[in-house]
């Protein structure tokens, strides 16, 4: 499959180049920057991006392999990765005085730059995309014309070239008088000192884009489908007549998982486990189910663990301790209801793991081994025994969020299973604030479950219903009792707290600003309906400094 291969050096914003590049129709790929460029790492690449790094190119700086220089293949070198190919070519990289951090003019140079032939050859594919458009920022780049002078880019560098590596030449200067866009006068080489990939850089998309599909001419073919197509592939050799367990949270990334897997491997191999912990929503377990089977499984168990969770949590009440206690009985539950099934030795375990819970360390996927989903299984002595020997199947683990969603889309899923809202793997647990109890979990579940039906059924300004604009909701029950009135008595009931926060990745939230109808109106059906609560609270704290779940 045409690619382009971005390699990654631990900057927090590589995993953008290959969401950037995917938005353009180009299936990317991240690999530790280290890794060894192998024929079989090669196949299908049309073009490589070095990207950022904490680190500098005299320190810690992962080195690259050498095939890159030798492979003929078109390099873009971003912030570090431009410092990479400049310190391996003959060129001097130094440290500044002071850091150069956010929004930074990025100058022209005056003169053309190029005054040779062959790199016209090199550099014309660049632009040629943008030759056909109106808009032709890159070619102004290069030939610096007087309409485009300048323009802000968005850096983030500590060090920066300060001698040119041997065949570059510059083609515009930083604001601060250090090289921002130079390229190879022979070779299909480029390199940036910003970075394009964010979103506040002026034309960094239209960069990225000359490159990847001007230089690299890839040609805007992918697309889930074919994604889906090659999964199910893959799939087929792996594990073709082979038991397969999956375990299911309810959530997005397993359902998907789920459709996958039974779409095309024999169902009577495939081998669902949900594990209720009593921690989940209401009507969740059952929603599952009914889910499940439509989707054909034939081996579902449904283990109800409310028992032991809850006796597991009682008396507890500090937060790490209560997840402490979760993560722990959780593999102790799957373990003792695994070795209930009839399964084959050596059958596969799958995961619904997801392209960012392998790059979200900012240690890149070279570490992949040892980063597991921030899950259930985070640790489990199962998935690293799988891991180990080969039998772990984690189809999505290329996609983002919103590209899983549109795979589950695909596979038939509907609507509201593919846009449901994230849920933590320790449940109400940790929107029961303080101890854990059957009672307040049921307290907690009903008033949940009016908040999310009122955002489901209330239209937002853009006529979307508020559940859609919102990238999660959930209530939180306080462990404190405020006085109330409820008819002619007084009333001591709990406090609750209703959380709603827009993210795209939820790393940051803000806070929805819900019409104060709505959410007036959110509080009185829930007073109405749910006697054991006598106030409703709205958190108005984003992330940070407030993180999404209260523990
Ligand atoms: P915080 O609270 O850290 O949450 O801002 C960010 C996102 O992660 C979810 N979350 C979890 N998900 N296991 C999970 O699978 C967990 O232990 C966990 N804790 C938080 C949270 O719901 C939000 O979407």
């Amino acid at each position: 499959m045409e690619k382009i291969l971005i390699l990654d050096f631990g900057s927090q914003t590589t995993a953008l180049i290959g969401r950037r590049v995917r938005e353009m129709g180009v299936y990317a790929e991240v690999i530790p920057g280290d890794s060894e460029l192998t024929d079989a790492a090669l196949e299908g690449v049309r073009g490589i991006i070095l990207g950022g790094s904490p680190e500098s190119v005299y320190g810690k700086g992962a080195k690259v392999s050498p095939r890159i220089y030798e492979c003929g293949l078109p390099l873009l070198g971003i912030c570090y990765g431009l410092h990479r190919i400049t310190a391996d070519l003959g060129g001097i990289v130094a440290p500044l005085a002071k850091r150069e951090f956010g929004a930074v003019e990025v100058r022209m140079n005056q003169k053309p730059a190029i005054g040779l032939k062959k790199p016209v050859m090199h550099v014309l594919p660049f632009f040629t995309r943008f030759l056909r458009r109106e808009e032709r920022p890159l070619w102004n780049l290069v030939t610096g014309q007087k309409s485009f002078d300048s323009f802000t880019a968005w850096m983030s560098h500590g060090d920066t070239v300060v001698t040119l590596a041997p065949g570059f030449v510059e083609a515009a200067k930083s604001a601060t008088g250090y090289p921002a866009i130079v390229f190879h006068t022979e070779k299909p080489w480029f390199g940036v000192q910003f970075h394009p990939e964010v979103s506040h850089c002026e034309h960094g998309n239209d960069l990225l884009a000359g490159f990847v599909l001007g230089v690299c001419e890839c040609s805007q073919s992918w697309n889930m489908g074919r994604y889906l197509e090659l999964a199910q592939k893959k799939l087929k050799e792996a594990a073709a007549e082979r038991d397969v367990l999956l375990l299911i949270s309810g959530g997005v990334d397993s359902t998907v998982t789920a459709a996958l897997l039974l779409k095309t491997l024999p169902p009577e191999h495939i081998y669902l486990m949900y594990i209720d912990t009593g921690l989940m929503r209401q009507g969740e377990t059952e929603e599952v189910k009914d889910m499940l089977t439509r989707l054909g499984a034939r081996h579902l168990s449904i283990v109800d663990a409310e028992a032991d969770f809850l006796g597991a949590l009682a008396g507890l009440t500090k937060p790490e301790e209560k997840r402490k206690v979760i993560g722990d009985l959780f593999i102790t539950v799957q373990e003792r209801e695994v070795a209930k099934l009839t399964l084959a030795d050596n059958y596969f375990l799958a995961q619904g793991t997801l392209y960012t819970d392998l790059i979200e360390s900012g240690k890149g996927v070279g570490a992949k081994a040892h980063l597991i989903k921030t899950h259930h299984n985070v640790g489990s002595p199962l998935v690293d025994a799988k891991r180990k020997a080969g039998l772990l199947l984690e189809p999505l683990d290329c996609l983002y969020k919103d590209e899983v969603r549109e795979a589950g889309r695909l596979l038939g899923l509907t609507e509201d299973v593919v846009m449901r809202h994230p849920f933590p793997g320790p449940g109400l647990a940790v929107r029961v604030l303080g101890e854990v109890t059957k009672e307040k979990c049921a307290i907690l579940r009903a008033a949940d479950k009016i908040f999310i039906d009122e955002l489901k059924r209330r239209a937002s300004p853009e006529q979307k219903t508020l559940y859609s604009e919102i990238w999660q909701a959930f209530a939180v029950l306080l462990p404190l009792r405020s006085v109330g009135v409820a008819g002619d008595g007084r009333q001591y009931g709990y406090v609750l707290s209703l959380r709603a926060v827009t993210s795209s990745d939820g790393m940051t939230a803000d806070v929805y600003p819900f019409e104060a109808k709505d959410i007036l109106e959110i509080s009185t059906a829930i007073t109405n309906a749910v006697p054991e609560i006598g106030r409703v609270c709205y958190d108005v704290s984003s992330k940070p400094p407030a993180t999404i779940e209260w523990e």
